[in-house]
């Protein structure tokens, strides 16, 4: 039988081959470097928004705390966008003919929400819940990044599975006390910035433990700081609550101790740690603060004590796909 094909496209034929396989490899890089690009995940863009609305100046030029604005972040799965009420608590005053202001005051006249466009949007099929992150010492900035020195928002991280599973698989690196959530700066424990935590139940002000039992402070409780005059002066009781300073233009607290109060000046706790009501303000101080100089042991110390799952439990497809 007559040679069809010469022996020199035997040669193109398995030169072809082998092209093909490299293009599917450089495909699938390609998909994949796609897949995991800002262009799909979103990272960094900033939306035309109807107001070019500024964290940077909200939150870290006039110190107003996440929660004036998205308050339902500690109790429900969404932290919330606020309502225009929020915005013209103070641009009833202030800016009032600012013309970047236009749609707050046209959405106010007219009772139409301003139409925000969502920066992070996770699929429909994975459930995720604010309340148990920020509960169990997870902070904004973990995810959101520093959203203080955002002019404008945008999102700071890919979301996809892989960096949800990133921290599930081992979270104590990013746990911190529940009282340092909205702390935008926080770096973790260590020798330059240590970390007391205590269990004792009854401790006064920053001291109060929170839901899980346990508090921490981010200045040495035996040392002479305002804190800890604080610590030695409890509000007597029957004073009003929200005394100790929270407010939403007061910058740098966390005002999740608002309602702190009512707890301190309960008289019993007051006994409960020794000392007689003759020596109030005579240093009721717990003697059981332990320091963590390290964000490895603080982390363990959290997941123990926020009683975090293991990370096969947390890694398994049905915490996030229901
Ligand atoms: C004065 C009100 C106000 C304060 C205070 C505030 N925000 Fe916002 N936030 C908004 C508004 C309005 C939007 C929607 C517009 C936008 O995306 O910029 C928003 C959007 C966001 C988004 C993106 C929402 C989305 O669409 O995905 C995040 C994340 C966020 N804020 C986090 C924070 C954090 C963290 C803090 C505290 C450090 C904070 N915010 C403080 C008003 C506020
Ligand atoms: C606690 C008072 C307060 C609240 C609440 C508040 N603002 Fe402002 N806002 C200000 C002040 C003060 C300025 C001027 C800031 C400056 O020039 O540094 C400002 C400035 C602005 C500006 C001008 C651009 C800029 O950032 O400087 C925009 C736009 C704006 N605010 C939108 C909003 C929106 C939208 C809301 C509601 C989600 C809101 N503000 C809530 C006090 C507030
Ligand atoms: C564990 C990561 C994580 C932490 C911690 C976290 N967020 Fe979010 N946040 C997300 C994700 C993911 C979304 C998108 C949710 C969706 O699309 O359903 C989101 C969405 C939002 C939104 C848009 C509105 C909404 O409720 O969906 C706001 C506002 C917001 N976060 C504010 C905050 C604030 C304020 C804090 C700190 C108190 C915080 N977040 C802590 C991951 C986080
Ligand atoms: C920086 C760390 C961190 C990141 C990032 C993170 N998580 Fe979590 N997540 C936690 C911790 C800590 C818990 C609490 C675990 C516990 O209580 O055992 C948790 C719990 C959960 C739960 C359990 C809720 C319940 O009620 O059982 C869900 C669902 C969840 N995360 C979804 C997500 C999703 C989806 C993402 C990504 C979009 C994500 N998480 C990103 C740390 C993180
Ligand atoms: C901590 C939360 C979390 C856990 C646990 C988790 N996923 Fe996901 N998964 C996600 C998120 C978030 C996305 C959305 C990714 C995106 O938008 O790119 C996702 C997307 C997916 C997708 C869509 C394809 C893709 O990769 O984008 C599949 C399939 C999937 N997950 C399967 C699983 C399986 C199987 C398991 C168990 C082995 C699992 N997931 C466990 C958070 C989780």
């Amino acid at each position: 039988m007559a040679q069809v094909f010469d022996r020199s496209s035997n040669a193109l034929a398995r030169f072809s081959l082998v092209l093909t396989g490299l293009i599917v490899i450089a495909l699938g890089v390609a998909l994949n470097e796609l897949q995991r690009s800002p262009w799909v995940t979103k990272q960094g863009q900033r939306p035309d928004q109807p107001v070019p609305f500024s964290h940077k100046h909200h939150v870290q030029g006039l110190g107003l705390q996440c929660q004036y604005c998205h308050t339902s972040v500690e109790k429900s799965s969404y932290a919330g966008i606020p309502p225009t009420k929020t915005c013209m608590n103070c641009h009833s005053q202030i800016w009032t003919n600012a013309q970047l202001l236009e749609p707050v005051r046209d959405s106010w006249a007219t009772g139409r929400s301003i139409n925000w466009i969502r920066v992070h949007d996770l699929p429909d099929y994975v459930y995720f819940n604010h309340e148990i992150h920020v509960n169990k010492g997870i902070g904004c900035a973990s995810c959101h990044g520093r959203v203080d020195q955002m002019p404008l928002m945008y999102q700071e991280n890919t979301l996809q599975m892989e960096w949800c599973l990133n921290c599930h698989r081992n979270p104590a690196k990013n746990l911190r006390p529940t009282s340092e959530i909205y702390n935008m700066a926080w770096a973790g424990a260590s020798s330059d910035n240590p970390v007391w935590c205590t269990t004792t139940q009854n401790t006064y002000g920053t001291g109060v433990p929170t839901a899980q039992g346990v508090s921490c402070v981010t200045k040495d409780p035996s040392g002479k700081n305002p804190e800890v005059a604080f610590l030695q002066n409890p509000p007597r009781p029957g004073a009003p609550a929200g005394t100790n300073g929270e407010g939403p233009m007061q910058p740098g607290r966390d005002s999740m101790g608002a309602g702190n109060s009512g707890f301190a000046s309960e008289p019993k706790s007051i006994t409960a740690l020794g000392t007689t009501s003759s020596d109030v303000g005579a240093i009721p101080m717990p003697a059981n603060y332990t320091k963590f100089t390290n964000q490895v042991d603080l982390g363990h110390f959290l997941m123990d004590k926020y009683h975090i799952r293991t990370a096969n439990e947390l890694s398994s497809c049905e915490v996030c796909h229901r």
